[in-house]
């Protein structure tokens, strides 16, 4: 493609007083700001038609194959007001590189990352005064999103694909996000097989766990923790976040890649630890471990990553027959400490020594 996304159109913005009440308070994913990035790609004709226009709804045909096949995937990233004013991306590059192994495994096709990156920045540019200025974790959410707009009832990859991105000023993820979440172990429902989308962003993997947020939600808790499902017992991901712990012997352990989504979150809080004095580790890890190092404190912190999330702890596990907490049930000192920082690189209040941070 690499014609950019220019600005097509604008369109009426939000007026000023309304946009900055919903600055004030986000929430998240409630609110959208005024324009919206798209492309079009169609098997004769690759990418064209990208540009950055006003927020609108698409026009589908009934039978396009994302409504019956869900051949669909997404990434989720955040744009950060720093102090001077300036607007900075956190990674984008690995969301796009993200977007096209979801993309291959979804057959759906890849968008080169200068688009990416495109699509995103200049939908920012338009829509500027929709970056929150933080006190807190407010950001502006950017969701890129690929679907297959083919109208074919045809089981296949599909001929034509909508691309696009959309924005949401957000704020935490969760209201008990800095005093702790805690998790629902599900023996029902598990998220993903080998060989299947684990790995992969998209839309059916979200849709797979609503079933298994519902019974989480049953039992008093504020998401699922997941266990394998080839039934080993171990540990995988909460749905929308990676696990992390830490072990009083200094380790930040986290259960391996296959199965789960590549979290940069994840990656990041890896490539972090050595400077909290931790040696991360990727590895299988099983319930049965995290209950009893739970039980004898060789396990003393547990925190979830993830892009909305940001690094929430996790004060508490509980499932068919048994609870326990961590630690003295509050956050820990070194997932606060991991959580701070991070937010520090992103808002720009600690130096980016890995080379993070993208201005826009
Ligand atoms: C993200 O952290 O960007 C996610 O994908 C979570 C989202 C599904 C709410």
């Amino acid at each position: 493609m690499s014609t950019g996304f220019p600005l097509s159109r604008t369109t009426k913005p939000v007026p000023e007083a309304e946009r900055a009440a919903i600055l004030a308070a986000p929430g998240f994913g409630r609110y959208f700001t005024d324009h919206m990035a798209s492309a079009v790609w169609t098997l004769d004709g690759g990418w064209h038609d990208s540009k950055v226009g006003p927020l609108e709804p698409f026009t589908l045909h009934p039978s396009a194959a994302v409504l019956h096949y869900a051949q669909e995937i997404f990434e989720g990233l955040k744009a950060y007001r720093h102090a001077d004013g300036s607007v900075w991306l956190f990674r984008p590059e690995a969301n796009a590189r993200r977007f096209a192994r979801s993309a291959k495994r979804l057959a759906l096709p890849e968008l080169p990352k200068e688009d990416f990156l495109a699509s995103v920045e200049e939908l920012i540019r338009a829509d500027e005064p929709w970056v929150p200025r933080s006190t807190g974790e407010e950001s502006l959410y950017l969701r890129p999103f690929m679907f297959a707009s083919e109208a074919f009832l045809g089981v296949r990859p599909a001929a034509r694909v909508i691309y696009s991105v959309i924005a949401s000023p957000a704020g935490p993820y969760f209201a008990s996000g800095v005093t702790g979440v805690t998790l629902w172990v599900s023996s029902k429902y598990t998220r993903s097989a080998r060989g299947g989308t684990g790995a992969a962003k998209c839309g059916g993997n979200y849709a797979a766990s609503l079933a298994a947020q519902i019974e989480a939600e049953q039992h008093g808790c504020d998401q699922v923790m997941y266990l394998d499902s080839a039934g080993e017992g171990d540990l995988e991901e909460s749905g929308t976040m990676n696990l992390c712990l830490i072990t009083s012997d200094g380790r930040l352990v986290t259960p391996a890649l296959g199965t789960i989504l590549e979290g940069v979150t994840r990656d990041t809080i890896l490539a972090l630890a050595a400077d909290f004095g931790l040696t991360p580790v990727e590895r299988s890890v099983s319930l049965n471990e995290l209950r009893s190092g739970a039980a004898d404190g060789s396990i003393t912190e547990v925190f979830a990553a993830g892009t909305a999330a940001v690094v929430t702890p996790i004060v508490g596990f509980r499932g068919d027959g048994y609870e326990f907490t961590i630690g003295n049930g509050a956050p820990g000192k070194q997932t606060v400490a991991l959580r701070e920082h991070v937010l520090d690189i992103q808002y720009g209040r600690a130096e980016d020594k890995h080379g993070w941070m993208r201005r826009v």
